[in-house]
């Protein structure tokens, strides 16, 4: 039996980094997952990629910025859809992470690097 069979969830922040990995991984579990992004071409990319690898994943997925409540509302509400009354998981991860602001060096720490 898969660990998140018949849960569902809600990843904020899922069109890339943390999120699309933990959507991957839900997905690959047995989650409905709802992936939610402000950056529309990044959560296309992330779906896409999910789907050639997991076909059957229980996927869909909603722009929004969730600094915006009625946006917020919104994707909350798309998930319910997906739930069908089962609460939720939610992972908040919309934030720019350390990609967005990757600094050239801090320490002689090169983030995304080995060194
Ligand atoms: N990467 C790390 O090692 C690390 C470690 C500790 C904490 N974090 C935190 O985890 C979170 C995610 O990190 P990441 O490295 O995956 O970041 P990332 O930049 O790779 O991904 C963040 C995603 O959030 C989306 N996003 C940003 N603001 C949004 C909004 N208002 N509405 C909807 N989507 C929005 C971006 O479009 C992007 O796709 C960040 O808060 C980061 O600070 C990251």
């Amino acid at each position: 039996m898969k660990r998140l069979a018949n849960k569902v969830a809600l990843i904020t922040g899922g069109g890339a980094g943390i999120g699309a990995a933990t959507a991957l991984l839900f997905c690959r579990e047995g989650a409905a997952v709802t992936l939610v992004d402000a950056d529309a071409q990044a959560l296309e990319k992330t779906t896409r990629s999910i789907q050639a690898e997991l076909p059957n994943a229980k996927l869909n997925h909603f722009t929004a910025n969730v600094a915006d409540e009625a946006q917020a509302v919104a994707a909350v509400q798309q998930s319910e859809g997906a739930s069908r009354g089962r609460p939720p998981i939610l992972l908040k991860l919309s934030a720019p992470g350390f990609r967005a602001k990757r600094p050239k060096n801090e320490g002689g720490i090169q983030h995304g690097k080995t060194i």
